[in-house]
């Protein structure tokens, strides 16, 4: 097992909810959501980092360092990012605050945030903030373990958004499902 998997479940059991999973996902999520991103198109956001298992998977689809930032709320998953990931910009912020510093630049979003655990007006906040930072037209890319598109239909509705599901990846402890969030 690796250090990342012993600080993620270390995480996981101080706050649960906050984390919202027991192990980092898998390369292959981490591959099918970087694979909607394109390069060509502006900065790259990460929000909901946590070890960086999907970050590895942005890096590898051959992005600048200093075209993706991540915002990551747990202090102790950015100081292993920061060790990790060198040229990467790493707030230790809440998604939310993404709006403060870009709108309508990003070329995409890639969440790791477990959205449908929040309540739907933090929901709110978490994809207002980020449909201001990105560029019209532009993806927010997020996975879900469930049935259900991963953004609750009352925020989707008042935001105007429209979602595509992407790909089914079954080698994912559990499987998951990637979605792709766009303005209507
Ligand atoms: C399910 S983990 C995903 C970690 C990683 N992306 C992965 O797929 O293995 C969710 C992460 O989101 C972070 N998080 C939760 N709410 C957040 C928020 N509002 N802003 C930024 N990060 C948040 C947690 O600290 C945790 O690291």
């Amino acid at each position: 097992m690796s250090k990342d998997f012993f600080l993620f479940l270390r995480q996981t059991m101080r706050s649960p909810s906050g984390v919202g999973a027991v192990a980092p996902s898998g390369r292959a999520l981490g591959r099918a959501m970087a694979s909607h991103i394109d390069l060509d198109n502006g900065p790259v956001v990460e929000i909901g980092s946590g070890t960086g298992a999907i970050t590895r998977q942005i890096m590898a689809a051959a992005i600048k360092p200093e075209q993706l930032s991540l915002f990551e709320m747990n202090p102790e998953f950015c100081t292993r990012l920061k060790l990790k990931f060198n040229g990467v910009t790493v707030h230790n912020k809440k998604a939310q605050d993404m709006s403060n510093y870009w709108q309508g630049e990003l070329g995409a979003v890639i969440s790791g945030l477990p959205l449908l655990n929040m309540p739907v007006p933090v929901q709110h906040e978490i994809a207002s903030s980020v449909f201001c930072a990105l560029k019209p037209g532009a993806p927010m890319i997020q996975f879900t373990y469930g049935p259900k598109p991963p953004l609750d239909e009352q925020v989707r509705d008042e935001l105007g958004l429209v979602y595509t599901k992407a790909e089914r990846i079954w080698f994912n402890l559990p499987p998951a499902t990637v979605y792709l969030f766009r303005k209507s």
